[in-house]
């Protein structure tokens, strides 16, 4: 389960004081046993929903909560708590803590630990909806935003005080995955993408100018109103995808089957359900240069989906016949004369791996495949890294494991060169 971007890490995870703090105790088992170094400061209200003994057990170091403490002081020092760590890790991030972000309070152990910092910060907001969507947190979080803060989340859906909409924390692994991306990428971009950030960091890169078009995901082929076919395909590698290519410079379109994943920063995404949705939207989006088909598009679909529920019956068991989805990425291989100039796919095998890639690379006529093994036990689907082949006319390069973002980060770097030389 270690992961190659979060194994020799060092976290400061700052809890702050929400009903999502249990959560953080989650995020702290999920980044030690992906190898990461956790240290955890905790604010006075944190300490009113989780306790500081847990959080000490789960990340294996005392947790510091009192900036005028003397002896943890001088075990180690605000500012070296910061200096010690790669990444901090805000979460949750309630509206309070953002707020003194914001404004440069320092007036405890957490917001003098975050304005004593020039490391970067990922914030994972959690707070009632209202708080959310109030003018004067929106503010802030423009103002973090501008300053280089990156954040994952809030999600959106019902909340422990019982309204429904967007305050709820991203969930841990969504969490890990930011933190990666975080750990992994050199520029940070503001969620909404856009401006230049006041680090100096430009969103201009080797894609500026050029329209990216990404699939991810899987997508849900409906039996009826109730039931689907689908697979376990995260999504994390199409949005790592997206977020890479956007941090390149790129304007990105997404276009998304059903995942529990946030908006990657500084891509649009459009959300489907079915193959022949995520057809139709893609196409919609062209023209564009790149077109990267990393969905695991649904092979079939029920012929004729159910308007209404199936029911048990002395009929039995219904028998379902199926029809092959339209092939999205050989559609837009083959569009004319709006192909985009490069085009990426994603060849899942279990065995023969880049021999089966070499075929599809032809026979769907694109540029680039990247050829990876699902077999049982390789953990690609739903898991956190990649291993990759990558296919091409003039030959095939085989990559070392490596997260996901680092696997979209080469990528995009790979076919930007291509882009470049063509
Ligand atoms: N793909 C697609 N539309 C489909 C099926 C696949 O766009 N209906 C794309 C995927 O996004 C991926 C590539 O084709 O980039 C290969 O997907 P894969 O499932 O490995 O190949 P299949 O074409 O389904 O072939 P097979 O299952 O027979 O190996």
């Amino acid at each position: 389960m270690t992961s190659l971007v979060l194994s020799a890490s060092r976290i400061l995870l700052i809890i702050g004081g929400g009903v999502a703090a249990y959560k953080s105790l989650e995020l702290i088992r999920r980044l030690r046993e992906r190898g990461a170094q956790v240290r955890v400061v905790m604010t006075a209200a944190a300490q009113q929903f989780v306790s500081s003994l847990s959080a000490a057990a789960l990340s294996g170091a005392a947790v510091r909560d009192d900036l005028f403490s003397l002896v943890e002081e001088a075990e180690m020092g605000h500012i070296e708590l910061s200096r010690a760590a790669d990444l901090i890790v805000v979460a949750p991030a309630t509206a309070d803590l953002l707020a003194r972000m914001a404004q440069g309070i320092a007036n405890d152990l957490a917001s003098t630990t975050l304005l004593a910092t020039d490391k970067r910060v990922l914030a994972a907001p959690a707070m009632n909806v209202r708080m959310w969507l109030h003018p004067a947190t929106q503010r802030n979080v423009a103002t973090l935003r501008a300053d280089g803060v990156a954040f994952v989340g809030p999600d959106e859906g019902e909340m422990a005080c019982g309204e429904f909409g967007p305050g709820r924390m991203a969930e841990p692994l969504a969490i890990v995955a930011a933190i990666e991306r975080a750990l992994t990428r050199s520029t940070i971009i503001p969620l909404s993408g856009g401006s230049p950030l006041s680090n100096g960091s430009p969103s201009r890169g080797p894609l500026t100018g050029k329209h990216v078009v990404v699939t991810a995901g899987p997508t849900f082929e409906p039996i009826d109103p109730v039931r689907f076919i689908g697979n376990r395909s995260s999504g994390l590698q199409g949005y790592a995808l997206a977020e890479a290519a956007a941090a390149a410079g790129a304007r990105v379109t997404l276009i998304s089957g059903p995942v529990g994943l946030p908006d990657p920063p500084g891509a649009s995404v459009i959300r489907v359900e079915t193959a022949r949705q995520m057809l139709a939207a893609a196409l919609a989006a062209l023209p564009a240069d790149v077109f990267i088909g990393a969905a695991a598009v649904a092979d079939w679909r029920v012929e004729a989906a159910s308007d209404q529920k199936l029911k048990k019956d002395a009929r039995g068991a219904p028998s379902l016949s199926l029809v092959e989805n339209p092939d999205i990425l050989a559609q837009i291989a083959a569009t004319s004369p709006t192909r985009p100039r490069f085009v990426a796919g994603f060849a899942a095998e279990t065995e023969n791996v880049v021999e089966n890639a070499k075929r599809k690379l032809s026979r769907k006529g694109c540029d680039l495949i990247v050829a990876n093994s699902v077999a049982d036990g390789s953990g690609v689907f739903g898991g956190a890294d990649n291993e990759v082949h990558i296919v091409t006319a003039s030959g095939v390069e085989s990559w070392r494991r490596m997260s996901k973002p680092e696997v979209a980060d080469k990528l995009i770097e790979f076919v930007a060169a291509r882009m470049g030389s063509a």
